[in-house]
């Protein structure tokens, strides 16, 4: 799960990491109340999960209550990388001297933590990485080690923090690694830290992905969810249970088994590339035992999408053989009637492949055609989107 920026500092002080977390507005009137609560100038911060927000115009500094409340009435509403803002975070402005970044994240290729810190804050780091790579420090973290003080000097020496605020650092990396440690986050990202006039620093904005596995471990992460801002789709889904994910294309795919599912991905990402560059529109897993009510949920859901033009059920039958899984198919059909508009694409295979074969054709449902490969059904479901 990412986090919002004040969901992130909101961890960030629970660990005592310096910087203010602020005061969350969902209105104008909220914001001039979180102005004057602060006093003194503040910025506005849109609450997206996205980056960019100060080039997109979605930060913004403000004096005072009213202009607070008219730059919140501004940035509300508004669209960042097309996610649309319903919250501002309020928070004190800080007298930045330098902007540095600071991150920890898993290092999936080596098996390990990485430290990724440099004194060219502020910008996106994937550019300064690019423009001027020595300026970019990557310090590798022993899992079983972590980072004790030792470290956090090392990785400071490395990303040569100056002098003046070397101390601050180092217990600021130990802070933030508790974070991630403890909060079970895969990224902790701190940009800009910031080094402010007195030299202090700050992390004047946060970015947190926690590890959904470590769920169990943290019932109070819960309160971040924030249904709100999911796709609809995708909260209806997990409602239902169904492991669903929203993609941007017009062929919706069911199948039961995530690396089923994957490969149908790809197989109708690349039969589309023929029909006008149709994509899929879904992730969609029905898991193992695939019952009718279970199908009827997930055709449910894919019909749902307003993209969707034609869906693939690509089904491999195991335990729950495909004799079960067509029947299943055709209940579906029945209970979802005449909210049932687009036409399906099956490809059965594997257990009882015969008997689910048969009983499809003599369901013969108008909107079901049946193809007994998945590179033809893949590049069926794709013409039919496409027309
Ligand atoms: N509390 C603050 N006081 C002063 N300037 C700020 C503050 N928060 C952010 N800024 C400025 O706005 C810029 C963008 O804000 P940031 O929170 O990093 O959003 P994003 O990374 O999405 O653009 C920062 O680099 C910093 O210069
Ligand atoms: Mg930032």
């Amino acid at each position: 799960m990412d986090l919002m920026e004040y969901q992130a500092k909101q961890l960030f002080a629970k660990h005592g990491v310096a910087g203010a977390v602020g005061i969350v507005a969902s209105t104008a009137d909220e914001a001039r109340a979180a102005a004057e609560q602060l006093g003194g100038t503040v910025v506005v911060k849109a609450q997206v999960k996205a980056g960019g927000r100060g080039k997109a115009g979605g930060v913004k500094l403000a004096d005072g209550p009213a202009e607070t409340a008219a730059r919140a009435e501004e940035i509300l509403g508004m669209q960042i990388k097309g996610l649309t803002v319903h919250r501002v975070l309020i928070a004190p402005t800080a007298d930045i001297t330098e902007e540095y970044y600071f991150s920890f994240l898993v290092d999936r290729a080596n098996r390990n933590y990485l430290c990724i810190a440099s004194v060219e804050g502020g910008v996106e780091i994937e550019e300064v990485a690019h423009t001027n790579p020595d300026a970019v420090a990557k310090v590798a973290i022993d899992p079983g080690a972590g980072v004790d003080e030792a470290k956090a000097r090392e990785i400071v020496a490395e990303a040569r923090f100056p002098a003046e605020v070397a101390d601050a650092a180092v217990a600021m990396v130990q802070q933030l690694w508790r974070v991630f440690i403890d909060e079970d986050a895969s990224l902790v990202e701190v940009n800009p830290l910031a080094r402010l006039a007195g030299d202090t620093l700050e992390a004047l904005d946060g970015k947190v992905t926690l590890d959904d596995n470590a769920e169990f471990r943290h019932p109070e992460h819960a309160d971040f969810d924030d249904q709100d801002a999911a796709d609809p789709l995708e909260a209806k889904s997990r409602d239902k249970g169904l492991n669903y994910v929203k993609l941007d294309g017009s062929v919706g795919i069911i199948g039961n088994g995530a690396g089923l599912v994957m490969s149908t991905l790809d197989v109708v990402s690349y039969a589309g590339q023929e029909y006008g560059g149709q994509e899929p529109a879904n992730f969609l897993d029905i898991g193992g035992g695939a019952s009718a009510q279970v199908m009827a949920d997930g055709l449910d859901i894919v019909l749902g999408d307003e993209q969707v033009k034609s869906v693939f059920v690509n089904v491999f039958g195991g335990i729950t053989a495909c004799d079960a899984v067509a029947d299943g198919i055709v209940s579906a059909l029945g209970i979802l009637g005449d909210a049932a508009t687009k036409p399906l694409v099956v490809r059965l295979d594997g257990n009882n492949v015969d008997e689910g074969r048969r009983i499809l054709a003599e369901a013969d449902h108008p909107l079901v055609s049946v193809v007994d490969t998945m590179d033809g059904a893949a590049a069926r479901a794709a013409e039919l989107a496409a027309n």
